[in-house]
């Protein structure tokens, strides 16, 4: 039985359940994650058995504030001014992991690295109640599209996790940007939620993980966040029995199912409304998703690599991440 209550009615519930193990699908700013007590074995076992995620794949710690993340990786000048000034918010951190600090190994997949984010809202309440980091990927089965909405976790994975938190949609609507922290060196492994101009205005130029080398971000090598149809990028129109995905005002009308990521152009609305409006129109009965131009500024990067991932349908059954 999977158990849903709106964050405050749930708290309660949610904190005792991850005492004992248990599964909480619960909201941030980015999208919904799927929580466990990083320290257990055991539960962090039961998120990758959940999602059907393979082994190899390393989860995410998220942490109450700076202090916990400190407890669980060596932070250099780099690392301390990227947490200083963009946590919590839509960054994730994959730094050199301490050794013997508790983190159960399945999370970080036997890297010698671990990923961190301090999230906004009730995720760092829970890890503060409950003293310890959660692990959590995205709430999804692995392969599908990250939820947005609780009913989007609710509709994939009720029955096979404990609980899940209501916060209605989240504000930002794509993972987190993932960095990695080598020495002096800062890789983009993920470009997410927090665009990366804005972290080069930080941290300097970023570097771009190169897409043959192995293991940098081992979710990131194959295609992923899926819809079941067949996706068609930079589409000025939809063609037959497609469904379009427009973004920007729109001087015809299509016969065709439709939603506009944001009539007025604006490319926060845009990724906010991406997955669910992805998922909506992969149960519309079409046969296929028409996806418009979108401009490539700002999280608009994030936009158009989550729909390359998504058009990239001769991988589409060896998804691996989610
Ligand atoms: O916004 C987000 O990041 C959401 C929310 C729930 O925080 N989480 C999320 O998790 O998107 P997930 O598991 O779907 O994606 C995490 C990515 C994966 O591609 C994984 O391979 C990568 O982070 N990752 C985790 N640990 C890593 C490490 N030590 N080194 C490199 N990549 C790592
Ligand atoms: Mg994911």
């Amino acid at each position: 039985m999977t158990d849903l209550f709106n964050i405050n009615d749930g708290f309660t519930l949610a904190l005792a359940t991850l005492r004992r193990g248990g599964l909480v699908a619960v909201p941030t700013e980015t999208v919904y994650g799927l929580a466990a007590d990083a320290t257990s074995e055991r539960a962090v076992a039961r998120i990758f058995e959940a999602k059907g995620r393979p082994a190899f794949n390393p989860l995410i710690a998220h942490v109450s504030n700076i202090a916990m993340a400190h407890r669980f990786a060596e932070f250099n000048d780099m690392a301390r001014l990227l947490a200083d000034r963009f946590w919590p918010g839509p960054l994730t951190l994959v730094l050199p992991l301490k050794p013997r600090a508790g983190i159960a190994p399945a999370v970080t997949a036997g890297h010698q690295t671990i990923a961190l984010r301090h999230p906004l809202g009730v995720m760092a309440s829970l890890a503060e109640e409950l003293g310890s980091p959660l692990a959590a990927p995205s709430a999804n089965s692995s392969g599908q599209l990250s939820p947005t909405l609780a009913a989007h976790v609710a509709s994939d994975l009720a029955g096979k996790i404990d609980l899940i938190l209501d916060n209605g949609p989240c504000e930002v609507g794509l993972e987190s940007s993932i960095v990695k922290i080598e020495d002096d060196q800062c890789t983009l492994l993920r470009e997410g939620g927090l665009a990366r101009s804005t972290i080069e205005s930080v941290a300097g130029p970023l570097q771009r993980a190169g897409s043959g080398s192995a293991i940098q971000a081992p979710g990131m090598m194959l295609a992923h966040y899926a819809p079941r149809l067949p996706v068609r990028l930079n589409a000025p129109a939809p063609g037959k029995n497609e469904a379009f995905l427009a973004f920007g005002p729109q001087d015809e009308n299509f016969n065709a199912v439709t939603r506009n990521l944001s009539l007025t152009g604006n490319l926060n609305e845009a990724a906010r409304n991406l997955f669910a409006m992805l998922n909506d129109l992969d149960n519309s009965g079409a046969q296929a998703i028409a996806v418009q131009f979108i401009p490539t500024d700002g999280i608009g990067a994030a936009i158009n690599d989550r729909l390359r991932r998504a058009a990239h349908a001769a991988n589409r059954h060896e998804a691996v991440d989610g």
